[in-house]
């Protein structure tokens, strides 16, 4: 069961992986829009940690603030990827500055307070 715990936690990682990689090589080709591997590696992430978020094994302690924070986080992350995704499917132009600047700052806060907290 450990194991099984320990490698959910690998795939809930990759989920950020994704996004955030696909943040940064959108930022380093100075592109700046939203892509699909940032959507499913959030997807991922959310997936898992809702996995991750049920007390198992047995005894296992959970920081259920640190969890809901986290929970925020992606969740206000899915709603800059959702709203500037929309806007640049209609105006055909890379999202607001703004915007790619805040999904690439709360992707790495949920890291931070994952590892940091
Ligand atoms: C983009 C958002 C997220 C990122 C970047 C992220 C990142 C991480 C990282 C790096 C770890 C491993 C380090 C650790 O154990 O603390 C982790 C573990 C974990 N995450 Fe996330 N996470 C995110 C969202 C979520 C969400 C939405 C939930 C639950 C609703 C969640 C629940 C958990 C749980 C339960 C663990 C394991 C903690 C433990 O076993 O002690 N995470 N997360």
């Amino acid at each position: 069961m450990d194991l099984l715990r320990n490698v959910v936690v690998l795939v809930h990682i990759v989920g950020f992986a994704i996004t955030f990689g696909a943040w940064v090589a959108e930022a380093a080709a100075q592109r700046f829009r939203f892509t699909r591997p940032m959507e499913y590696g959030l997807l991922l992430s959310l997936l898992t940690g809702l996995a991750l978020a049920a007390p198992w094994p047995d005894g296992i302690d959970l920081n259920y603030t640190k969890i809901g924070v986290k929970l925020v986080l992606l969740l206000a992350l899915g709603a800059v990827l959702g709203i500037g995704s929309v806007r640049q499917r209609r105006t055909g132009q890379p999202v607001p500055r703004a915007l790619f600047v805040a999904a690439g700052l709360l992707s790495v806060s949920a890291a931070g307070v994952a590892v940091i907290w």
